[in-house]
């Protein structure tokens, strides 16, 4: 991929303080746009801003909670006054949520889940588009999963709201496709990040390797690749669609 394809770009990411949001801030940056690491996580987000301005990129640090509508609206608004604009954002703030069957899991869970997996999404997308319009175009990328094409048990909510991210990106596809905004999800499997190695025992995560044909979990930079495309000149013709980097996962 040509480097310095995002120069002029600005772009954000939520959640960008760590793990695939890490790699995806680090990624847009190496190829030249200025980076708004939009996250809950104030010191891991300023760790991710010093390692971008050490590539001699820049980057600026908003506290956001992607669950909560102003603090969105605040989110995108500190984009355009730092940087002039925004023409790129991966909404890709999640959390994995409560492990329980669906008759035992509790009402906070639930609602935990979607409002940071679904509705932060579709806060996110509600201001990014107006601030993208004014530009006249941009790019979206919404964080999904695997689990947006198949089950899991014990993560209903997880799962709910990621299938939930796909038709949402599909639906604010067609209608901005004319007005130059693409809007893509991307689908990853297991991915060695800390919110797999916070949640998970180690049995676990070897049975989770096991469910993988090409014999390990992903790692984040190979999901960033997709984004990042996705976010290029170079996807120009893509929109609307749900992109899988699974390591094999669903083609089983
Ligand atoms: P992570 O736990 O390493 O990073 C998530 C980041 O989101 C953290 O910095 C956290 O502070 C931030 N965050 C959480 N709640 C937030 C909120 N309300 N507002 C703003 N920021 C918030 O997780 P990871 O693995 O990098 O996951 C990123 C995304 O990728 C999530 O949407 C996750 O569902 C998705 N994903 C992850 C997979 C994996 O196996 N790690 C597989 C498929 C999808």
């Amino acid at each position: 991929m040509a480097e310095q394809q995002f120069t002029g770009k600005v772009a954000l990411v939520t959640g960008g303080a760590s793990g695939i949001g890490a790699a995806c801030v680090l990624t847009l940056a190496r190829g030249g746009a200025k980076v708004v690491v939009a996250d809950l996580n104030h010191e891991q987000g300023q760790h991710v801003v010093a390692e971008v301005r050490r590539l001699g990129s820049e980057a600026i640090f908003v506290a956001t909670d992607v669950a909560d509508p102003p603090s969105v609206e605040r989110m995108v608004a500190g984009a355009v006054e730092a940087f002039g604009g925004l023409d790129i954002a991966v909404n890709n703030a999640g959390i994995g949520g409560e492990i329980n069957p669906v008759g035992e899991y509790s009402i906070e869970g639930w609602h935990r889940v979607i409002a940071i997996n679904l509705n932060g999404v579709f806060f996110c997308m509600r201001y990014e588009i107006p601030a993208m319009l004014q530009r006249g175009g941009g790019a979206i990328v919404n964080m999904a999963s695997i689990l947006a094409t198949v089950g899991f048990a014990n993560s209903a909510a997880y799962v709910a709201a990621k299938h939930g991210v796909v038709g949402l990106t599909k639906t604010a596809a067609l209608e901005y496709a004319k007005q130059g905004i693409r809007i893509n999800a991307v689908g990853p499997a297991f991915i060695k990040t800390p919110l797999i190695d916070a949640n998970l025992d180690q049995a676990t995560q070897e049975f989770l390797v096991g469910l993988h044909p090409i014999g390990r979990m992903g790692e984040a930079q190979e999901v960033a690749n997709l984004v990042a495309f996705l976010c290029s000149e170079q996807a120009s013709f893509m929109t609307g669609g749900y992109y899988l980097v699974d390591g094999g996962y669903t083609a089983q």
